[in-house]
């Protein structure tokens, strides 16, 4: 086998990340990457279960893999789907030779060892219930401005419909210390953005007993170099007020919560078993809007979930605006195996999840078009990301995490990575217009 990978990933943040891992953890076993499957001797699928018959759609690309097997090709299929469908990966697709799930990466290099050996059924499916998190020095990151810092890995929560916790075991967190040293490593390298990640960020719980989510926060906000600190994705239940209190006492965390609400009915709620009520969510919402900067806020949401009412719909679509979201990401809710909503009677019919679908995203639309507009006049600090030369603007973002397009009188376009003052002339729905300050 020609040692030469290609890579194709889906899914959350988190397992983008896994993958910037796993390529150097790849790398530094001597394996190069190559942008083309057909010069690859190794081919990994870092597969995503969350929703919409993922693992179909994964035996479906497997199929497509069968046609290169006689090429003296390798396959592996790791992530979400791969834990959650364990060895019938084997049977139904026998060209591939290691199935891992995220929970076993720290175990790769034997894994691929094995592989050299000539082994073709190599697992990592037996580590959900480890302590141990993915410590890696090599993660090759395809951003070269935002670094991701996986803080926590797994879930505990268990909600009704969700496979995570099935697919990337217990919650473990990494020690403040780890943190802080990859976190000065990459701003030595150049970083000067970084997003700590996690199921639950905001459980994060340091096995050492150091530091809170909110000391965490505040010393990755302090590392010299580090402009802008993100984190997501936060959980109501663990959403404590000391993280709003360090959010306006340290300017370099970026004023944008995600919180995802899934419904805004309580009784969906607790079906769904959030284990928190629309008031409780409402309260942290309160606190979030009475910190002394503006703070934007983002959400999940699930429509259709079994059980919810015209009514319980409503409830959510009134919380859109009692809270002001600046984002939502909404979906119809699928059915996940091994979850306990799946016994739950599916009892919404698709034509009305997709009516529901449709609904809450037009009232969100039409409140963001409005909210928007509150930045008109206003001048703000942006990270560029890239150039649309087509149209002769910039691309950038701001602090609350908002598209930014603006125009420069400068003759050299600001580079990405660099920080620029806008002023915002237009805006739309999604993204705001200006001209650099
Ligand atoms: N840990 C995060 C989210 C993880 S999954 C949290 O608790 O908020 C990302 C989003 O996918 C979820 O917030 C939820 O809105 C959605 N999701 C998860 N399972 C789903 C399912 N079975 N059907 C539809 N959407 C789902
Ligand atoms: Fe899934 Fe709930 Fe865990 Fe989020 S908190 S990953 S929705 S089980
Ligand atoms: Fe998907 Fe697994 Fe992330 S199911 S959303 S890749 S945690």
């Amino acid at each position: 086998m020609s040692k030469t990978f290609y890579i194709e990933t889906f899914g959350c943040q988190m397992n983008a990340h896994d993958s910037e891992k796993v390529i150097g953890t790849l790398e530094h076993e001597g394996y190069a990457q190559v942008q083309d499957e057909a010069e690859a001797g190794l081919i990994l699928y870092n597969t995503c279960s969350i929703r919409d018959k993922a693992e179909q759609k994964v035996f479906h690309r497997l199929n497509e893999y069968k046609k290169m097997q006689g090429e003296g090709k390798r396959f592996a299929v790791i992530g979400c789907v791969a834990q959650q469908e364990g060895e019938k990966i084997f049977e139904k697709a026998p060209y591939v030779s290691i199935v891992s799930g995220s929970a076993s990466y720290r175990n790769l290099p034997e894994m691929l060892a094995r592989l050299e050996a000539g082994e073709t059924r190599i697992t990592g499916l037996d580590d959900r219930q480890t302590n141990e998190t993915f410590e890696t020095e090599f993660t090759s990151r395809t951003n070269p401005h935002r670094g991701y810092i996986t803080i926590i890995e797994g879930c505990d929560k268990f909600c009704a419909y969700c496979v995570v916790p099935y697919t990337r075991g217990k919650e473990r967190s990494r020690t403040a210390d780890s943190v802080l040293a990859e976190a000065r490593r990459i701003a030595d390298s150049g970083y000067t953005e970084i997003q700590l990640l996690g199921q639950n960020v905001n459980s994060y719980a340091d096995p050492s007993g150091k530091k809170s989510f909110a000391e965490l926060l505040e010393a990755v906000g302090t590392v010299p170099g580090i402009r802008r600190v993100r984190f997501t994705t936060s959980h109501p239940r663990h959403f404590t007020r000391d993280i709003v209190e360090v959010l306006d006492a340290v300017p370099t965390l970026c004023d944008h919560v995600h919180l995802p609400v899934q419904s805004g009915s309580s009784d969906v709620l607790k079906a769904m078993a959030r284990e928190y009520t629309r008031d409780w969510y409402l309260e942290r919402i309160a606190w979030i809007k009475a910190a002394k900067r503006e703070i934007s806020m983002t959400s999940d949401i699930i429509v259709g979930f079994p059980g919810e009412t015209e009514e319980d719909f409503e409830q959510t679509a009134t919380l859109l605006g009692e809270v002001g979201y600046d984002a939502i990401y909404a979906f119809k809710y699928s059915p996940r195996p091994n979850t306990p909503a799946i016994t739950m009677a599916d009892s919404i019919y698709e034509e009305l999840k997709i009516d529901r679908l449709k609904r809450l995203n037009d009232i969100q639309r039409d409140l963001q078009r409005i909210s928007y507009e509150r930045h008109l006049g206003q001048t703000m600090e942006v990270m560029v990301e890239g150039h649309n030369r087509q149209r002769g603007q910039v691309i950038g973002r701001s602090s609350q995490n908002k598209t930014v397009n603006f125009t420069t009188t400068q003759p050299i376009l600001p580079a990405p990575g660099s920080y620029v003052n806008v002023r915002i002339t237009q805006t739309f729905p999604n993204s705001l217009v200006g001209e650099a300050a």
